[in-house]
């Protein structure tokens, strides 16, 4: 170990016994390093910290504790409570006819698809990776109950994923397939061009 490269007077440590005692004992090219740990609290922070971290992360991921689980699970039961008022729905041409023609539960149709299917049906239902669901070819339906036998079971693969198990009622099926349905009154200039069949209307 080499002599302190400060003269003492230059040091800052003249009020220090040694100054050579709370030097780390190497030398790079001469240049020599203070002995300085880091305080006790900082050291014993840093361990919480690094502790705490798995713990609160895996907390607060599991099941149920994330921000988008609760909004889920609100989500659900302000759905199970509009639902009380309507029961639960048949997936059949009577029902969902019925139900193209009350705005306000058309809205709960809206709503679940703007919240899953835009991402490939488009915001207006033009179509992206998904078809057109504006116009008159369908490829997977021949009638307004096969929207929403469409929705639940999925198509092509699950190309077209299925909802029966990621929705939380069967409600937002039917009421889907009835917003689906109405789509086609105003079908969308310049959506995907026409894939599939032309049929008749829903009746
Ligand atoms: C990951 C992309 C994707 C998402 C998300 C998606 N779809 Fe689809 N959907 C498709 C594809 C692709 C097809 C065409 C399947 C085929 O080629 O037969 C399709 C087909 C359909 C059809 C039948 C159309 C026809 O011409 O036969 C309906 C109805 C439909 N989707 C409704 C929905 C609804 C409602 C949602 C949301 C709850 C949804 N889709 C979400 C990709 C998607």
């Amino acid at each position: 170990m080499s002599e302190s490269i400060y003269p003492e007077s230059q040091s800052g440590l003249s009020d220090s016994p040694n100054p050579e005692e709370i030097l780390t004992n190497h030398s790079y090219d001469g240049i020599q390093e203070y002995d300085n740990p880091l305080p006790g609290w900082w050291k014993f922070l840093f361990w919480v910290a690094i502790i705490f971290a798995p713990i609160y992360y895996i907390y607060v991921h599991s099941e149920g504790r994330s921000i988008y689980d609760q909004y889920e699970n609100h989500m659900a039961s302000v759905f199970e409570l509009r639902f009380q008022e309507i029961g639960e729905l048949e997936a059949d041409r009577e029902t969902i006819l019925e139900y193209m023609n009350k705005p306000e539960w058309l809205s709960v149709g809206k709503v679940v698809y703007k919240a899953n299917c835009v991402s490939c049906h488009g915001a207006d239902g033009g179509g992206l990776v998904g078809p057109n669901l504006t116009d008159d070819y369908w490829k997977n339906v021949t009638n307004v109950e096969g929207i929403a036998s469409v929705i639940e079971k999925g198509a092509a693969n699950g190309a077209m994923p299925a909802w029966k198990n990621r929705l939380s009622h069967q409600n937002q099926i039917v009421l889907t397939a009835a917003y689906i349905a109405s789509l086609r009154a105003n079908p969308v200039s310049g959506g995907k061009a026409p894939e599939g069949k032309a049929i008749g209307p829903w009746q």
